[in-house]
């Protein structure tokens, strides 16, 4: 059994990943860890996450929680800033850790790097297999159709998240910019007022916020009489939750380093 701590265990993706690791008979819940002040904190991990008893308790603090679980894996969805100090706390313990959030500054990006070189993190803005691929065939859509296509990114979010674009939409940015030998300063982020005609080279990446939504991300190739366009939707978050358990499974043993979801599903090369 892989001993697995949940951090932000009252989150939604935290409550999604203690309800999956309940039912994983490979993995056994031995952590969990919410805001200090949280009404979740000192409840039973699954009745906080409203997913039935877990027999385990919400702390408060993830590295008490870490030298009392004698944890494998912390799987962490907290948000950027939050992580790196989990990610600090799993290299001062030698516990290995998945990363879902989003939102890294450089500075915490650098941080997060500084961690891996300790202990085994898998960190990637997007754990479903299905986008996964998606950013594979973004890139060698991208590599074929060449310069005559005009590439735009659109994302949609519900109303809560706290960063834009998407990490799953920068990533794409990243693998189009990559495929096209384009740089990041090809990316146009926003477009207001008398912005005259669209550069050749430009890569639009745009937000929509609102409701309830999982996460939507379409690639659009325009071409002149034709156009493709490349749409993943999340309709649950079981499918990051499911992601992030097959990087715990992966990551346990594995030597310091920091790695992504391709090295998790054994794809070779960058997309
Ligand atoms: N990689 C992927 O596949 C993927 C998929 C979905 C989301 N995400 C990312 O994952 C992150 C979380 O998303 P979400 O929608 O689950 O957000 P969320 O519902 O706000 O969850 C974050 C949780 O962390 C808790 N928290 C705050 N301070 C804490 C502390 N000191 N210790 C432990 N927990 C603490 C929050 O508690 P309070 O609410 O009480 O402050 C909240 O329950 C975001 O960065 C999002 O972009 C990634």
């Amino acid at each position: 059994m892989i001993r697995t701590v949940i951090t932000g265990s009252a989150g939604r993706m935290g409550s999604t990943l203690v309800r999956l690791t309940l039912d994983a008979k490979d993995l056994e819940l031995a952590g969990a860890t919410a805001r200090p002040g949280s009404p979740a904190v000192g409840q039973d991990a699954g009745l906080a996450a409203r997913v039935g008893e877990a027999r385990v308790r919400v702390s408060d603090d993830l590295g008490r929680t870490l030298d009392a679980a004698r944890a494998d894996v912390v799987i962490d969805f907290t948000g950027a800033e939050l992580s790196v100090a989990h990610a600090e706390a799993c290299a001062a313990r030698g516990v290995a850790l998945v990363v879902g959030s989003t939102g890294f500054s450089p500075a915490q990006q650098a941080a997060l790097a500084g961690c891996a070189k300790v202990i085994p993190v898998v960190a990637a803005p997007n754990m479903s297999v299905g986008v996964n691929v998606v950013f594979r065939v973004a890139a060698e859509l991208a590599r074929v159709l060449g310069e005559g296509f005009d590439v735009e990114v659109l994302e949609a979010h519900h109303r809560m998240k706290k960063d834009a674009p998407s990490g799953t939409a920068l990533r794409l940015a990243e693998v189009l910019t990559a495929a096209l030998g384009r740089s990041r300063d090809d990316l146009a982020f926003a477009r207001h007022g008398n912005i005259g005609a669209r550069p050749a080279k430009e890569i639009g990446v745009q937000t929509l916020r609102g409701g309830d939504v999982v996460g939507e991300h379409t690639v659009f190739f325009y071409g002149e009489g034709e156009r493709i366009e490349l749409t993943h939707r999340a309709t649950s978050r079981d499918q990051f939750g499911l992601g992030a358990l097959r990087a715990a499974r992966w990551v346990v043993g594995r030597p310091p380093g920091l790695y992504d979801m391709a090295d998790v599903l054994g794809f070779q090369g960058t997309p």
